[in-house]
């Protein structure tokens, strides 16, 4: 690996980050102390709270809308490398660098989520940031989570919490990161701290974002940080890992101090692929191959029955049961964007459908399938992600309005949705993508750093100026 990278805005020009604000400091006290007294109060007498209403909210990764702080996580040193074919693993060679500017402008981009309407946001928490070095922990940085968590309680926006989502940091990597069973242990510690300090105010939590995901971008396509193509057996060990870790940190949040009021569940990408034509042999192969590695049926069986089986005849055999992997979620998070139609000349879609800026065409009915065939599970949901890249603001309206009728349409036949979070709030670091994909609600100019509200976005602020269904539970 290599040498210690100094990360871009250091502990001190944080803490003046924050200094340069006075007045702004003064009302977060007052606020803080106003928003401290509710919240314990509020945790005292309804344990309930987070889940009493269907949450609407935005969901987003704080690397890729700050990049790192303190510390240095995998993905800095994973964009400043080049890939197999000695191009930059990122698009065009971008980094993240702060990109939109989350560190500097967390609290007054609140601003932003409540003037969407939203009762509830989900973001991630940055490992690299808190524990730079190993064992160390940043108790500015945890003090400065806590503080955002109140920020946004006391505008009324219920904090939901990520733990790992993709990013952590570099020493963790050097160790051999989840290619390691034992280095588990590393994830747990850093899990129960970040839950040990946060959870009088969160009670939501998602242990690992899309394991499927991290594994095969990372260990088979090689597009993702570690950038390593074609290893089926470390892309199964790692998955594996993961959803141990997830299994793991479960169990053991759950007993920690308000383990008992905090509800607490996975995050998994459902992505299908199906081949354009039924007689076509590459059609279909890829759509077979993007299937295995996508591997939903090996979450799913995990998840209901704690068998994990990890299979390519040939290629790859791994086996592992874990007995309480059934009893260790509390719900399962959905991330649904589209499905993938395969061909022979590469990803495509149908007759009647139009491409997004990604390679695939929206499909809404595709999250209703992917809540129904999770529903099996016997766990509430929540989507935790879903949006459109569309830089023209061609589709956006359409996409949000044809999705959340189907989720709406999930909830009506009886379906356990709990809540929906929109991908994303503003414009960010699409991974290997750089800044070239345009999710956000709020279209971002990256060197004013202004924010602007895209038209399309205004179903999306429509439906949540609908009144939040009372959950019945
Ligand atoms: C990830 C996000 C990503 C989004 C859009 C999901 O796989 O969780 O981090 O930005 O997809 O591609």
């Amino acid at each position: 690996m290599p040498q210690a990278i100094e990360s871009s805005i250091d502990i001190t020009s944080f803490s003046r980050v924050i200094k340069i604000r006075p007045t702004r400091k003064k009302r977060m006290l007052s606020l803080i102390i106003l928003v401290q007294f509710f919240s314990f109060s509020l945790a005292a007498t309804n344990p309930i709270f987070p889940c009493a209403h269907f949450l609407k909210g935005v969901s987003f990764s704080c690397f890729q809308n700050g990049g790192d702080i303190i510390g240095v996580s995998n993905w800095t040193i994973f964009e400043r490398q080049k890939n197999i074919v000695g191009r930059p693993t990122i698009n065009s060679g971008q980094q993240c660098g702060i990109s939109a500017g989350f560190w500097v402008n967390a609290f007054d981009d609140i601003e932003l989520i409540k003037q969407l309407g939203c009762n509830a946001v989900r973001f991630s928490v940055e490992w690299a940031a808190i524990e730079p070095s190993v064992g160390q922990f940043n108790q500015e940085i945890l003090d400065w989570y806590k503080r955002y968590c109140h920020e946004l309680i006391a505008n009324g926006i219920q904090p939901t919490i990520t733990l790992h989502h993709f990013t952590h940091p570099a020493w963790f990597d050097e160790t051999g990161g989840f290619t390691i069973e034992e280095n588990i242990n590393y994830f747990e510690r850093f899990a129960a701290k970040v839950f040990t300090e946060l959870s009088p105010h969160v009670t939501i939590w998602y242990t690992i974002n899309e394991p499927t995901v991290y594994s095969f971008m990372g260990y088979i396509l090689g597009m993702h940080s570690p950038g390593i193509v074609g290893n089926f057996q470390q892309a199964g060990t790692v998955l594996k890992n993961l959803l141990s870790a997830h299994t793991r940190v479960y169990q053991h949040l759950k007993k920690l101090p308000h383990g008992d009021r905090t509800q607490i569940g996975l995050v998994h990408q459902v992505l299908r692929a199906q081949s354009y034509s039924s007689w076509s042999p590459v059609g279909l192969l890829t759509a077979a191959f993007l299937n295995f590695i996508t591997a939903h049926e090996v979450v799913k069986t995990y998840l209901c029955s704690g068998q994990y089986t990890y299979q390519l005849p040939g290629i790859v055999s791994i086996k592992q049961y874990e007995p309480l992997a059934p009893a260790s979620y509390d719900f399962i998070g959905i991330n649904y964007y589209s499905r993938v139609i395969t061909s022979l000349t590469g990803p495509t879609c149908l007759e009647n459908e139009q491409m997004t800026d990604m390679e695939y065409a929206p499909y809404p009915e595709g999250i209703y399938e992917a809540i129904k065939d999770l529903s099996a599970l016997g766990k509430p949901i929540y989507i935790t992600e879903n949006g459109i890249p569309d830089a023209r603001d061609a589709q956006r309206a359409e996409f949000i309005r044809r999705y959340l009728q189907e989720v709406m349409r999930a909830r009506e036949d009886g379906y356990d949705v709990r809540g929906y979070f929109y991908w994303t709030l503003m414009d960010n670091f699409e991974w290997d993508r750089g800044f070239t994909q345009k999710f956000g609600l709020y279209e971002v100019n990256f060197k004013t750093f202004e924010r602007q509200l895209r038209p399309g976005s205004q179903p999306f602020v429509e439906f949540l100026s609908t009144k939040a269904p009372k959950l019945p539970y």
